[in-house]
């Protein structure tokens, strides 16, 4: 499972891509905003930290705008995935980028026929929103479970990005029902390397390791 930043924040991008477990970015205009720089410079910067996709979101409405908006930040590096919403408009983008060889994520997506039309207008990445779908009252773990059966039923190579993800157990369902990628927020992150039983054991091991006297090196 590729496990993605949901971030603008260039300071955590940097320090969790140290771990070389960070495969990838995604943004939005949302996290555009609250960074309070150009886009622009805040996508190539990310860039020049991670190798894998980096998404950037198109801020049109129209087919034609987001076509124009996306070839420019396709432009900005050879892995900017440009993030397209789950609309009549940004599935026709989705498939005129897919004949331009341009990597792309569907976003905002609440159903599984809506991701059936991503797959179909040949999206790299859909981007099902699960902590919202469980604010609104439904189980958003079990639009993946859907949208994989369906990818998997008819061989559809689009990726599934669980999104909007909420906490590490968010992150341990998605993998369970088989997404192929989350994106997860920096301190969402951070939480899944901790369990108190492993800080407890460490302090056990460690008081225990100090009477003996010894030293491995
Ligand atoms: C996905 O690509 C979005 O950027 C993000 O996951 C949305 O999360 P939110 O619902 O917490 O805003």
């Amino acid at each position: 499972m590729q496990l993605f930043l949901d971030s603008t924040d260039i300071v955590q991008i940097e320090d969790l891509a140290k771990t070389g477990l960070v495969d990838g970015v995604t943004t939005n205009p949302t996290l555009i905003a609250k960074s309070g720089r150009n886009m622009l410079e805040v996508i190539a910067d990310i860039c020049r930290i991670v190798d894998g996709p980096v998404s950037a979101e198109v801020s049109s409405v129209t087919t034609e705008g987001m076509l124009a908006e996306g070839r420019k930040l396709a432009g900005i590096a050879p892995n900017v995935v440009v993030k397209v919403p789950l609309t009549r408009e940004g599935l026709m983008a989705t498939s005129e980028f897919a004949a331009e060889g341009i990597q792309t994520n569907v976003t905002l997506c609440f159903s599984a026929a809506q991701a059936l039309l991503a797959a179909k207008a040949g999206a790299t990445y859909v981007s099902p929103f699960i902590g919202r779908l469980d604010d609104h009252g439904a189980e958003g773990m079990d639009l993946i479970t859907e949208i994989r059966a369906i990818y998997d039923n008819y061989d559809f190579d689009t990726e599934i990005l669980a999104a909007s993800i909420r906490s590490a157990s968010h992150v341990k369902e998605a993998a369970l029902s088989g997404a192929d990628c989350a994106t997860i927020p920096p301190d969402v992150f951070e939480a899944l390397f901790k369990h108190p039983l492993t800080e407890r054991g460490l302090q056990q091991f460690m008081a225990d390791w100090a009477k003996t006297g010894q030293s491995i090196l």
